[in-house]
């Protein structure tokens, strides 16, 4: 179980029989699965087929940086039709985590427990819904040995009333020295048949290496790193993360794809986002900002598409993709699924990203850097 790539084992992965493994993979994961109007990808190197496009929950119950640090009936009630407005319109796939909606914070509801609820509800007047959960295990310092993993994941099956999710992953690495026992939980629940697939998130390319290298002795594959990826945070691009998840078959999940709301076009210097967003993208940031959106909604007047749509799509239409924006509320969810059915040219994907890069990307999680 060696940890570190060496130079020796990171030729391993250039020899010409793992090459042409890693080709047939990734080929693989990029095809498409057309099922009853839905499209889906399979995710890494795993069984795991979700919708191209997911839905992030970490706003649902949360008072910790989203909501005004508020959680009410009407949030509730809006997240509710989020859920459903996603599943009506093909969008199956849905991440979570066991610290959304923290208990440590005031009036919160743990996210993974309104999920379960929205899963139970919609499953008893459609019992042949089928949804694909993400959930994520908190790699804090204090949680020692493999069987932390799989009793973080017990707890989160319970908050989600069910007996397997079909994704599990690292919120984050174990940068206390503890990434091996995290890595092995993983294959462990794997075994244990709690989850169909497992991955991880905020990781590095050498993280990832390694990663992929543990459960590949296990024999599992890692299925996907889910990363801050968007037009404005193109990090990944530049510090081999998603050249790496293209080599090794990984499929790369991206957080945070419409940069919080700030690349829909709704935040303006003269209206910038309220609470925690704000101290992010300040009037200057999306000062800045202008000519990039203006060019985006530009773009999507010619297909018909809204602001998000354009940039969701810019993800998606790069392959081994698969962006999971928040909604708050069912406009927002079927805005999303405007997202897919249609592909940005070439030209376009490229001169967005080279007008894109003459803003300075925010601040991200330092901890994809460790
Ligand atoms: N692994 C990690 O460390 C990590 C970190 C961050 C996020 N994530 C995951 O990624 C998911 C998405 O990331 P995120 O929530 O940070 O950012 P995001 O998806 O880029 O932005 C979501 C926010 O944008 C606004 N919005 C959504 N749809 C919109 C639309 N159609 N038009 C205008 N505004 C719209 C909403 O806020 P307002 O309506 O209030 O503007 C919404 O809460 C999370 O839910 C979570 O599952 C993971």
């Amino acid at each position: 179980m060696a940890l570190q790539v060496s130079g020796a084992s990171f030729s391993l992965f250039r020899n010409s029989k793992t090459s042409r493994r890693i080709r047939a993979v990734a080929s693989e994961d990029i095809a498409t699965l057309q099922t009853g109007g839905e499209e889906k990808v399979t995710l890494g190197g795993s069984d795991l087929k979700v919708t191209k496009l997911g839905i992030g929950a970490w706003s649902w119950g949360d008072t910790s940086y989203w909501n005004n640090f508020e959680w009410d009936d009407r949030k509730l009630k809006a997240a509710k039709t989020a859920f459903d407005a996603s599943v009506d319109s093909g969008i199956t796939f849905f991440d979570t985590a066991e610290v959304y909606g923290s208990r440590f914070s005031f009036g919160a509801i743990n996210s993974e427990t309104l999920l379960g609820r929205f899963i139970k509800e919609r499953k008893e007047k459609d019992p042949a819904v089928g949804v694909a959960v993400a959930t994520k295990f908190a790699a804090l310092p204090w949680r020692l040995g493999r069987e932390s993993v799989i009793a973080a994941l017990k707890d989160s099956l319970s908050r989600l009333n069910l007996s397997s999710v079909e994704l599990y992953q690292l919120h984050w690495p174990g940068i206390w020295g503890n990434e091996g026992w995290y890595i092995d939980g993983l294959a462990d629940a794997v075994e244990q048949g709690l989850v169909k697939a497992v991955g991880v998130s905020n990781y590095s390319e050498k993280r990832l290496r390694d990663a992929y290298k543990q459960l590949k002795s296990r024999g599992i594959p890692l299925a996907s790193n889910q990363v801050n990826y968007s037009l404005i945070y193109r990090i990944p691009e530049e510090n081999g993360v998603k050249a790496t998840c293209d080599e090794l078959g990984i499929t790369l999940i991206a957080y945070s794809p419409i940069a919080q709301g700030a690349l829909s076009g709704k935040y303006t210097p003269e209206n910038p986002p309220t609470g925690p967003r704000g101290r992010i993208y300040t009037p200057e940031f999306l000062t800045k900002l202008q000519p990039l959106v203006n060019r985006i909604k530009e773009i999507g007047q010619n297909y018909n598409k809204t602001p998000t749509q354009v940039v969701l799509n810019w993800l998606v239409s790069q392959e081994n993709v698969v962006p999971i924006p928040g909604a708050k509320n069912a406009e927002q969810a079927k805005e999303f699924s405007g997202a897919l059915g249609w592909r940005l040219t070439d030209e376009e994907i490229t001169e967005l990203r080279s007008l894109a890069s003459e803003t300075k990307p925010v601040v991200g999680f330092p901890v994809e850097k460790l």
